[in-house]
């Protein structure tokens, strides 16, 4: 387990760290709040202190036989700060040292990531927008606020990201440091990313239907993952069993029929596209719309046909543009019981669909849906160019960077 330094600046949103500290605290990791002055007027440091379990203070004069004024920064894993307003922003841009929090992100040799939230005008200024491009530039992950109703009347970009939101990123990037790297690049900056995720649903009738047991979790991730790096993207989403980050465009569908029709509208102006949904392959030949009522005898027999194959339909629909530079991946979920298996049968589907990348994951222990852990295969054509084995934000990278690598060898 790591050490996380939560910097909370003066802003109404501060409130929204004690969630985020909490979460941390029940990963296993030990944490220190290091509030500035102005966070002590949103929440007291008796709070701070309960919440995370350590001493906390805002000044360089506290335990000055520790020096903790340089010590908690050398030895952190991650820093946090969020909310990060514009006087922070400015602060740590300028390199100040006149807390104890600008100390610590002045002595810091790990990933620090900052979760802006001010007004929107003041997220806008040239002054705030020279600070967070000076940030980026020296390696702070800057997350983008999310947009919104803000304190008082109005609403825009401005709003702290939800703190689920900032520990997903935070928890990602203690998991694996060099992601902090790609996501301060931008690496997928100017590319349209295009993902479905979770389970369609094929209705018998107005209350009954044919589902599948996805969760939408891992369609979540890329999206996310996607949008950290810089993507514009939009989720494709059918039955799905978790909020869906701020910044990510989202449509919803229903069926695979539905399914089909979204994605064939928006692939053709997508770079990247990722078939993490799990579409329902059959659907009942005929819709009742009328609820089906039992009858006299104990059984029910329905008639299902073939759903269309969205994923060779984009790559059909792709050769016919001739488009030479789209990015198509697909997912095989496999109930294998051995690599080997998993590998022949992934590399039948791979030529069976056209895609140029499929992920494959072993379903047999039935641990997949819905679990926050996941074990994948990325083959191409050619054979396995990635594997990985852990939290799904973190393989969610893992398959951006092999669907990045081949978007620049075309
Ligand atoms: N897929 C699709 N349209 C369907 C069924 C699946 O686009 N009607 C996509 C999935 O999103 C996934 C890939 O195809 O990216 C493989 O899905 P999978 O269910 O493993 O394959 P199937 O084609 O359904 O083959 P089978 O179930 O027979 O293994």
């Amino acid at each position: 387990m790591g050490r996380v330094v939560v910097g909370v600046a003066g802003g109404i949103a501060a409130y929204k760290a004690c969630e985020l500290v909490r979460r941390f605290r029940a990963d296993g990791h030990e944490v220190r709040v290091v509030p500035t002055r102005a966070a002590l007027k949103f929440v007291g440091l008796t709070t701070w202190e309960a919440l995370s379990g350590n001493p906390v203070s805002t000044e360089v004069w506290d335990d000055t036989d520790q020096v903790a004024h340089v010590r908690i920064g050398q030895q952190a894993d991650l820093v946090v700060i969020a909310p990060a307003t514009a006087d922070l922003m400015a602060r740590a841009a300028s390199g100040r040292a006149d807390d104890l929090l600008t100390n610590v992100l002045l002595t810091a040799h790990c990933p620090v990531v900052m979760a802006p939230a001010m007004h929107t005008e003041m997220w806008e200024h040239p002054a705030t927008r020279a600070n967070v491009t000076t940030l980026r530039e020296r390696g702070v992950l800057v997350i983008n606020p999310a947009s919104g109703r803000l304190t008082g009347a109005d609403s825009g970009p401005g709003r702290l990201p939800e703190a689920v939101e900032i520990h997903d990123i935070a928890s990602t990037i203690l998991a694996d440091p060099a992601i902090a790297g790609a996501a301060t690049e931008q690496d997928l900056r100017g590319l349209q990313v295009v993902v479905s995720a979770g389970g369609t649903r094929e209705h018998l009738d107005p209350v009954r239907y044919l589902g599948n047991a996805s969760s939408g979790l891992m369609g979540i991730a890329l999206a996310r993952a996607a949008a950290l790096r810089g993507a514009e993207v939009t989720l494709v989403a059918g039955h799905i069993e978790h909020p869906v980050p701020s910044g990510i465009d989202v449509r919803t569908v229903v069926s695979t029929g539905d399914l089909a029709e979204t994605m064939t509208e928006l692939t053709p102006s997508a770079d990247v596209v990722i078939m993490a949904a799990a579409p329902a392959d059959y659907t009942p030949k005929e819709f009742s719309s009328g609820k089906i009522k039992k009858s006299g005898d104990d059984s029910l027999s329905v008639d299902f046909v073939q759903t269309t194959d969205v994923l060779a339909t984009l790559v059909q629909q792709r050769a016919d543009r001739g488009d030479q530079g789209q990015v198509l991946v697909g997912f095989a979920a496999e109930t294998a019981g051995s690599k080997e298996v998993l590998i022949d049968l992934g590399t039948a589907k791979l030529r069976r669909k056209g895609c140029d990348l499929l992920v494959c994951n072993d379903v047999s222990s039935g641990q997949v849906f819905g679990a926050p852990d996941n074990a994948i295969t990325v083959l191409d054509a050619d054979g396995i160019v990635a594997e990985h084995a852990g939290a799904k934000s973190v393989v969610a990278h893992v398959i951006l960077d092999a669907a990045r690598s081949l978007r620049q060898r075309r």
